[in-house]
């Protein structure tokens, strides 16, 4: 059965009981600005941010270069250019989705789609209110856009009838900065406050990722210009997002290392994209997202030397094995 936009009833059925579904979770519970973190207990000592293992320069020589308080300030920076990216990602995403809402573009759709995006962008709001207070609390301070977030939306914008590009992307990003920031803060000593920070945000961004990822597998074949953009540009983007998680040359400034070697940024860079011990992080943090673009058919064998070129040769054999 199928109905005049090309949505057939199992999509509408699918799409509405898992929206509900993650509607009912939202208003069950919900990040506050105010009662979720432990904003009275002020930091002492010198807290890490981020666990040692996962900070840009660990496993290269670099790591020996530096002393053990500029390691724990890098530990911290770096956890805050991942909350300043969020702060600006989450404003457009709130800006982008408002403006979709208030121009009808799920109209057509269920009308609980347009109750979840009412639910999506509070949450999402709430969060830019808590990343700014969580990089006060710190006593640092949020780092300008990067480029490629600066016309974000506008270079995603949908090519049929739902703007399904930029719910695509969006769940993308979320999921990839999710992973990050989970693995970031997997170690007993990481400060509890950015533990909390990310945890609670973490709850919020699995609903959001369920969803993005529900809207397309249900509407990937309302759109088929869309479905082979997904599949030509998924590999070029998931790298840059990958790779610009690891760190911003931004924090090594603010660090302010002793060791001249540091002052050469593009070796420095250059070393700890490439480093053994960062490929083995990257494969961990891309596998679930690999499954999910090969069960999405977002993987298409067609494109698969733009994945190799873009270093997913091996982790896609790993799971493509498994799966024959
Ligand atoms: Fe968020
Ligand atoms: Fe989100």
């Amino acid at each position: 059965m199928s109905c005049s936009n090309g949505i057939t009833a199992d999509n509408l059925h699918r799409l509405t009981t898992v929206t509900q579904r993650l509607i009912a979770s939202s208003e069950k519970r919900s990040m506050s600005t105010l009662h979720d973190h432990p904003w009275d207990e002020s930091v002492t000592g010198s807290p890490y941010l981020r666990k040692r293992e996962r900070i840009s320069i660990y496993g290269t020589e670099y790591w020996d270069k530096a002393s053990e308080e500029e390691i724990q300030r890098l530990s911290m920076e770096e956890t805050i250019t991942w909350w300043s990216a969020f702060i600006h990602l989450e404003s457009l995403v709130v800006e982008y989705y408002m403006r979709q809402l208030n121009d009808g573009a799920f109209n057509d759709l269920p009308a609980v789609i347009r109750d979840y995006m009412t639910h999506f962008i509070k949450e999402e709001l709430v969060h830019t209110l808590v990343f700014k207070k969580s990089i006060t609390y710190y006593g640092s301070e949020i780092y300008p856009m990067p480029d490629f977030l600066r016309s974000f939306y506008d270079d995603n914008a949908g090519t049929g009838k739902y703007p399904l590009m930029a719910v695509y992307l969006t769940m993308v990003i979320e999921w990839i900065a999710d992973q990050y920031q989970r693995l970031d803060v997997d170690a007993e000593y990481v400060h509890p406050m950015a533990k909390k920070v990310v945890h609670e945000h973490w709850k919020e961004e699995m609903r959001h990722i369920k969803w993005g990822q529900t809207m397309i597998k249900n509407l990937i074949h309302t759109d088929s210009e869309f479905k082979r953009h997904a599949q030509e540009l998924t590999p070029i983007y998931v790298r840059q997002l990958i790779d610009q998680g690891v760190t911003n040359i931004d924090c090594f400034d603010r660090v302010g290392f002793a060791d001249p070697a540091f002052k050469d940024t593009e070796t420095v860079l250059d070393t700890v994209l490439y480093s053994e011990h960062r490929q083995k992080l990257n494969s961990d943090l891309v596998t679930p997202l690999l499954h999910y673009f090969i069960t999405s058919e977002i993987y298409d064998e067609s494109y698969r030397h733009i994945w190799d070129m873009h270093g997913f040769g091996n982790d896609l054999d790993v799971l493509l094995d498994k799966e024959s």
